[in-house]
């Protein structure tokens, strides 16, 4: 074995795949656990969207955290995975009706609603099943995050969420419609943030929205803070886990929660980037004008995040010790963007070594596609490598 991976196991197995070490997973979420359950008010939940692997559900599920979920296909994969109804939130500024439904008759925890057509639509519905459906109003906070400008969600040029200025009407709506039960407040800012500062900057903003609310006697049962916290690509091995301590901490000192209320957050990638790695093997070692490339059978169509975000993630040859040896690390997609990494130091590649993409184990496998008719990489556990 090479570092952390049981390579014996994988010489036998078809590449590219995924490869997800369950025992990191059950740490980080018994990390996740500790860390918030110090703090009475806090509800963690897992934001589907980053990973639908039905066998790193069924774990987060076990541990105990709720669900995040954006369309009707991940309140059936929560659902289908064990996690309690109850615990499962609705997001998403584009719901169907068919999903609006199925959030409907599993008497899900709440709607995060994100315009006024879409509460209407909900109100209809809940009505002509004699349901009343749970509805948190997710609000553009316009606060900006150090973070890819891909996935900053929070400033009020995105499509996200309820202008603040209008927050205060569509909750009186609310209150007069039969079928909706106004639950409270849902915010998300961005992705693959690292810098506390900016969810300090959503929690002061928070606390003027939520004074401005009570003078005007409205109450508010939950707060829903989003997802957001970003993980170390460049130290996958030194930083198996993101700093929950003080990601809690800071909402535990900069928001000021009234009695009663609960704080709710939607982790996604700090749960499972770490513990996942995409496998693939060397093809050929070419040398072009000027570099070398290593081609490899993982191509953008499986790890889409280099390409589209220019995401830097680790790579490894983990069957081979060599001198190392600066290269392009390329797929077989016909695209120039189908690249992995450009000019990096790499131990020395011939065809047929394995290669660890490291830190993939969030919006890799579920964001992999069939362009070029590719197949879809499958994903292994621990427990499934001998
Ligand atoms: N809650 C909401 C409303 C969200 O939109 C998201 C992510 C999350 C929670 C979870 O965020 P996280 O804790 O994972 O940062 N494909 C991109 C990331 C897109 C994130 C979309 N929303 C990437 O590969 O970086």
């Amino acid at each position: 074995m090479k570092g952390i991976f049981p390579i014996e196991g994988f010489k036998a197995m078809e590449t590219p795949f995924y490869y997800y070490n369950t025992e990191l997973l059950r740490q980080t979420l018994s990390t996740i656990n500790i860390e918030a359950g110090k703090h009475e008010q806090f509800r963690v939940h897992y934001a589907i969207k980053a990973n639908a692997n039905p066998k790193l559900l069924n774990i987060i599920s076990h541990a105990g955290l709720g669900a995040d979920c954006v369309s009707g296909g991940e309140i059936k994969a929560a659902i289908d995975a064990g996690f309690s109804r109850d615990k499962i939130v609705y997001a998403g500024v584009g719901k169907s009706d068919w999903e609006i439904n199925i959030g409907i008759d599993n008497e899900i925890q709440c709607f995060n609603v994100e315009s006024v057509p879409e509460l209407e639509v909900i109100n209809e519905i809940a009505s002509a099943r004699g349901k009343v459906a749970n509805v948190a109003f997710r609000i553009n906070p316009n606060v900006g995050a150090h973070t890819h400008a891909n996935i900053t969600t929070g400033l009020a040029e995105n499509k996200f969420g309820i202008a603040m200025r209008d927050m205060e009407n569509v909750i009186v709506l609310s209150l007069k419609m039969k079928n909706i039960n106004f639950h409270g407040l849902h915010f998300h800012i961005g992705s693959q943030i690292l810098d506390m500062g900016d969810f300090e900057a959503l929690c002061n903003r928070i606390n003027d929205l939520l004074c401005q609310l009570e003078r005007h006697h409205i109450k508010v049962e939950t707060i829903n803070v989003g997802g957001g916290l970003g993980v170390d690509y460049r130290h996958p091995n030194r930083m198996p886990m993101p700093d929950f301590k003080a990601y809690f901490d800071t909402y535990a000192k900069h928001l000021k929660l009234r009695e009663g209320q609960t704080l709710h957050f939607e982790l996604g990638r700090a749960v499972v980037a770490q513990c996942g790695s995409l496998i693939t093997k060397v093809l050929y070692v070419k040398e072009g004008a000027t570099k070398k490339f290593v081609i490899v059978d993982a191509g953008m169509t499986d790890l889409i995040r280099p390409a589209l975000y220019n995401a830097y993630h680790k790579i490894e040859n983990i069957t081979y010790d060599g001198e190392k040896q600066t290269y392009d690390v390329v797929g077989p997609i016909c695209e120039s963007s189908d690249v992995f990494a450009k000019a990096i130091d790499l131990d020395e590649c011939h065809r047929g070594d394995l290669i660890a993409i490291r830190s993939a184990g969030a919006y890799g496998e579920i964001m992999a596609s069939q362009y070029n008719c590719r197949r879809l990489p499958s994903g292994y556990v621990t427990e499934d490598i001998r």
